[in-house]
């Protein structure tokens, strides 16, 4: 019979809302998770918070793993010392605000005290590795790791290598994220903005532009993506969306490759939010909307859409 808990360590370098969701991902296939972060008392708060999430996750019957409750939080302790934390671990994801100079900080540390065959992977999602890993001894060791929030129920993870990340790390890494349940997306080299921001910075820009030009209002734009694109989009990427809905993809292209290529010739520049005219309608339909005292509440009510998406993506992932 397989051990329940497994005796390799990950290290959890910032134990804010990241931190804590790796801590119960890694967890939840019994890894020895050792949590750090520069202030004690966000260590205390996250093994307490944690505790509370997967004993609710538990009573919800939406705990991940096999393991219980109980013995998840067996398997994760916190330390002050980051020594510690990253002692003999095999991975180690670093979650701490996205700040190149914190970044570069927290790499050059991590560098004086890891061992040659430990991971050292970033949360971040928007630097590059190579800026934060340049010059470290152990820079061949480091990948990027970028997950989507809530990482518990949204599985995309993005690995992307600086140029001298060696393969195997980025290999690992991917049969780490597999392992622990979430869904990798392994990038061939570094770009800006990655794959998931690049898509998403494309979408922002036609909204934008389209409630700019006075096309739409923003409630309808949005309801565009809710009601209409998202729709297909939590099952099906865009492509596989065109291959269907064509007879395949070769008869997609014959049929819209032109269109689309001509309509996409008249977009224009890309819009700029910080100088747009249209930056104080935006925010005021969106404050109508969702007032911001009533973000929290929005919050929360995403996340329990995206756990009933989550269970509904699964059940419909064995039916086929
Ligand atoms: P956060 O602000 O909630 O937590 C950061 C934690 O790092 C805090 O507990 C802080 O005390 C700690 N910290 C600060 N300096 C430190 C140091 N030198 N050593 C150790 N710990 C230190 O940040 P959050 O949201 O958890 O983000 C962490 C990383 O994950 C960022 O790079 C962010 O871009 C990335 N990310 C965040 C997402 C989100 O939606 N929040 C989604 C995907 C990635």
């Amino acid at each position: 019979m397989a051990a329940k808990f497994k005796s390799e360590k990950v290290g959890i370098v910032g134990s804010g809302l990241i931190g804590r969701s790796w801590a119960m991902l890694f967890a939840s296939v019994g890894y020895q998770v050792t949590i750090f972060d520069i202030v004690p008392k966000q260590v205390t708060d996250a093994l307490e918070d944690i505790k509370v999430q997967l004993k609710t996750l538990e009573k919800d019957d939406l705990l991940r793993g096999k393991l219980n409750a109980d013995e998840q939080i067996q398997c994760i302790k916190g330390t002050t010392d980051l020594a510690t934390a990253v002692k003999d671990a095999i991975f180690v994801q670093e979650c701490v605000p996205e700040n190149l100079e914190l970044k570069k900080k927290v790499f050059q540390d991590l560098d004086k005290v890891v061992g040659d065959n430990t991971i050292l992977s970033s949360s971040t999602s928007t630097t590059l590795p190579s800026l934060f890993s340049d010059g470290l001894k152990h820079k061949a060791q480091v990948v990027v790791s970028h997950p989507v929030n809530p990482p518990y129920y949204v599985p995309l993870v993005e690995i992307v290598p600086a140029p001298w990340t060696k393969p195997e790390v980025a290999k690992k890494t991917r049969e780490i994220m597999l392992e622990i349940g979430q869904e990798p997306v392994s990038l061939s080299r570094e770009i800006d903005g990655f794959v998931l921001n690049r898509i998403q910075y494309a979408i922002l820009n036609e909204v934008w532009r389209l409630v700019d030009d006075g096309i739409v209002d923003v409630k309808d734009v949005d309801k565009v993506m809710s009601e209409g694109l998202g729709m297909r989009y939590a099952f099906l990427g865009s492509l596989e969306t065109a291959h269907l809905n064509a007879e395949g993809m070769k008869s997609y292209i014959e049929r819209y490759g032109d269109t689309i290529y001509n309509v996409s010739e008249k977009f224009g520049k890309n819009p700029r939010m910080t100088t747009s005219k249209s930056a104080d309608t935006v925010c005021q339909q969106l404050n109508e909307m969702v007032p911001l005292d009533q973000l929290q509440k929005r919050r929360a009510w995403r996340d329990a859409c995206l756990t009933r998406l989550s269970i509904l993506k699964k059940e419909m992932k064995a039916k086929y």
